[in-house]
């Protein structure tokens, strides 16, 4: 390990020198500072699932890609896309094809995420929050869990860890039901559903996505996610025997940036977690620090958590850093989307068929929606929350 943090060094040094004359050096310095920092300061990321048994020469081509992307060797983003229209769903060409059927259910999830303001709907949110209640409901003392579709082939979405996500449960079972028959699992249609959503919200990574998990029928064990009145250390500890590190919850708390709460305090439904609510921006990570306007309704474990000693560093590195956190949010989306799925190397990557990123966004109705930060027009917040545009809304008061 010293070795090898000692090579990196004289690498980066060198690399740095090398790149002294280019506009985009600060840039280029800044993200091998951070590898660097990452390499000497944390302990190495772990496998998981059937890539802790099998040799490298065992790999497939996708094995080895996900294991580079889990040691952090490989980025989790990727813009590779297919803009061609599928065959017919149940054709001969389609079923031949695995991303086919995964091409339709794209533009089904897409229809619903994508709200007529740009901004991603609470759909797209509850879809990103269900995947990782799927897939967390796993430790590494776990038999059976994680990424196995349960949370929705059982009565687990009644467990009250899983208040606010009927409406995205029932939309996804309906999906289920439509294309079950194409032969697509519920773990991969929930977990398609979480990546496909993430890059329907404006700003959000393009995450890598495969197929193959393998559903099961029974509930996931209880008391493995997380409360929002838990400590932080607490936190920390739950999520490291998910394999994913401070560094890893860090990244992946972020999608609260999307959200807007209806369950952890009930006379203030509908209030967003930052002041860009279905928008995939890096404000979040500001305005849990600061004073953000009144109606941001600041989670107590996302305080706690941004405070922590292990925590509080890369916290920082994400205020102003949206393409360092896309970045560790895929790779650390990837590896909780994997949790407690033992067929790694034999899965299939859809990637292809999401949407395309996208990557600047200014919201066209902003002015109204300052004014709902400030406390006014409660009866926005569903508005908001569908992400529609707010318009046809007065904002003079006066003659
Ligand atoms: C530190 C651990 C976490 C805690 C304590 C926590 C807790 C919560 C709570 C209490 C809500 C609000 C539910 C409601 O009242 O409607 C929420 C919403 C949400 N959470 Fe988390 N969460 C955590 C981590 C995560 C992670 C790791 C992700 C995703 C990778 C995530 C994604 C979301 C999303 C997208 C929403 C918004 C849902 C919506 O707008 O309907 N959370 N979370
Ligand atoms: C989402 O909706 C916006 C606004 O209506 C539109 O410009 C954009 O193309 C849509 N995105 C996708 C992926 O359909
Ligand atoms: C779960 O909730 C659904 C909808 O509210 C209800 O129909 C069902 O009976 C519940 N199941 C259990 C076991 O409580
Ligand atoms: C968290 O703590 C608050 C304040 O003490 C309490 O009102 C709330 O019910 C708690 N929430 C949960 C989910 O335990
Ligand atoms: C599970 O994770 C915890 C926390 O990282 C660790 O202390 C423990 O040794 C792990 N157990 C197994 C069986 O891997
Ligand atoms: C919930 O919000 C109400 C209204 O803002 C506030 O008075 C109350 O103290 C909050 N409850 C908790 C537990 O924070």
């Amino acid at each position: 390990m010293k070795i090898i943090s000692l090579l990196l060094h004289l690498t980066v040094s060198a690399y740095v020198q090398q790149a002294f004359a280019w506009p985009g050096m600060r840039s280029t310095t800044s993200d091998i500072r951070r590898l660097s920092i990452r390499q000497t300061a944390e302990p190495p990321k772990q496998l998981i699932g059937d890539l802790l048994t099998l040799t490298d020469s065992q790999l497939t081509p996708i094995g080895k890609d996900i294991k580079a992307i889990l040691l952090t060797t490989k980025s989790g983003e990727s813009s590779t896309i297919d803009t061609t229209i599928p065959a017919n769903l149940g054709s001969s060409a389609c079923n031949a094809d695995t991303c086919c059927v995964w091409k339709w259910i794209s533009y089904d999830m897409v229809a619903k995420f994508n709200g007529t303001s740009g901004r991603c709907t609470k759909y797209a949110r509850g879809a990103v929050r269900l995947g990782f209640h799927d897939a967390a409901a796993w430790s590494n003392t776990s038999a059976y869990g994680g990424a196995d579709g349960s949370i929705l082939l059982t009565d687990e979405i009644n467990r009250s860890d899983n208040n606010g996500l009927a409406d995205i449960a029932s939309a996804m079972k309906d999906w289920y039901n439509k294309y079950h028959q194409y032969g697509v699992s519920m773990a991969d249609i929930i977990q398609m559903g979480a990546t496909i959503a993430a890059v329907v919200c404006p700003l959000g990574p393009r995450i890598r996505s495969f197929v193959g998990r393998v559903d099961n029928p029974k509930a996931a064990p209880t008391g493995l996610l997380p409360d929002v009145n838990d400590s932080a250390d607490k936190l920390i500890k739950l999520f490291q025997a998910k394999t994913i590190d401070a560094h890893g919850i860090t990244a992946l708390v972020g999608a609260h940036t999307t959200s807007q709460q209806h369950f952890v305090n009930t006379s203030r439904d509908g209030d967003p977690q930052d002041s860009t609510p279905g928008v995939w921006d890096v404000q979040f990570y500001g305005e849990t620090l600061s004073s953000p306007p009144p109606r941001v309704m600041k989670f107590a474990s996302d305080m706690k958590l941004s405070k922590d000693s292990r925590i509080s560093d890369e916290w920082n590195q994400f205020v102003g850093g949206q393409a360092h956190w896309n970045a560790d949010y895929a790779q650390e989306y990837i590896r909780l989307s994997l949790l407690g799925v033992n067929n790694i190397n034999k899965l299939q990557e859809c990637t292809k068929v999401l949407p395309p990123a996208v990557t600047s966004f200014s919201a066209p109705d902003q002015v109204v929606l300052n004014l709902w930060l400030q406390g006014q027009y409660n009866q926005l917040s569903s508005y908001v929350d569908d992400a529609v545009l707010l318009t046809g809304f007065s904002t003079t008061t006066g003659p």
